[in-house]
This record gives structure tokens, sequence and C-alpha cells, in this order.
């Protein structure tokens, strides 16, 4: 939402992963690539990631906000719950086109059960 701004547009949608889903898989969720999972996707109209910072968004401290707006934390604190679901996540944008974030979670396991 801070991307795209105040007119901007955020879409959220989820969608099951079915085990051994042979479909190309962006980068960050090859780990995941086997598992029955369900994708969360959220997508924004925002300026996109140019991609030379891409392979940098999820590290702690990264931003590129000015001095004082932001902490670099917001996506670093996201890979790490991911992470700790089992999950994968990722990210991709073409410059000017928005971002794409899909958050990959193992549909095994309690907590996926408590939500079946
Ligand atoms: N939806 C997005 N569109 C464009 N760039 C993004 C998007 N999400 C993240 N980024 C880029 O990734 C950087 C890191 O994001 P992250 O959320 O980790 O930190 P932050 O938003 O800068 O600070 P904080 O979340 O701690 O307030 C951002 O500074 C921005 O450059
Ligand atoms: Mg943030």
């Amino acid at each position: 939402m801070q991307a795209s701004g105040e007119n901007g547009r955020v879409t959220i949608a989820a969608n099951r992963h079915a085990a051994g889903a042979a479909a190309p898989v962006d980068p960050g969720l090859a780990p995941c690539r086997e598992m029955a999972a369900v994708d969360i996707r959220v997508n924004d109209d925002g300026p996109g990631i140019p991609p030379q910072i891409l392979p940098r968004i999820f590290d702690p401290f990264f931003t590129t906000k000015e001095v004082g707006k932001g902490m670099g934390l917001g996506l670093f604190i996201v890979y790490q719950i991911v992470e700790e679901h089992r999950g994968c996540v990722s990210a991709s944008s073409e410059d000017g086109r928005g971002a794409t974030f899909v958050m990959r979670l193992p549909q095994d396991g309690e907590i996926a059960h408590a939500y079946e």
C-alpha cells in the first residue's frame, strides 16, 4: 500500500498449489515446488522494484526510503515468518509495472490443519 500510493490498487489472492505441480515457478519458490501448499499472492500497481534492487529487498535493514522513514525490516520479518512455517516467499516485478509477492505455505502440519 505504501508503494502504490493513495489511489493504488493492492490485490490479494489465495490459491492451492498441488504437490508436484510442474508449472514454472519464481526462483524464490523453487524449494517449495514439490509440496502441497497454499499460495498467497499480493500484487500492487506501484512503481515496481528495479532488477538491481530485487535480490536485496529481503535483507535486514535494506531500505530505499529516506533516512528516518524506513527500517528495512518489513520484508525481512515476512521472510522469517514464512521460514518458520517451512514455506517459501518470492518477489517479482517488471520495472514500472508493480510488484508481486508470493508466500507459499505448506498444507501439512498443525497450523495448516487448523484452517482446513
Ligand atoms: N511493493 C513494493 N514496491 C516497490 N518496492 C518495494 C515494495 N516492497 C518493498 N520494496 C522495496 O524493498 C525495500 C525493503 O522493503 P521493506 O519492507 O523490508 O523495508 P521498508 O519498507 O523500506 O522499511 P520498513 O518496512 O522497515 O518500514 C523498500 O525500501 C523498497 O525499496
Ligand atoms: Mg516495509
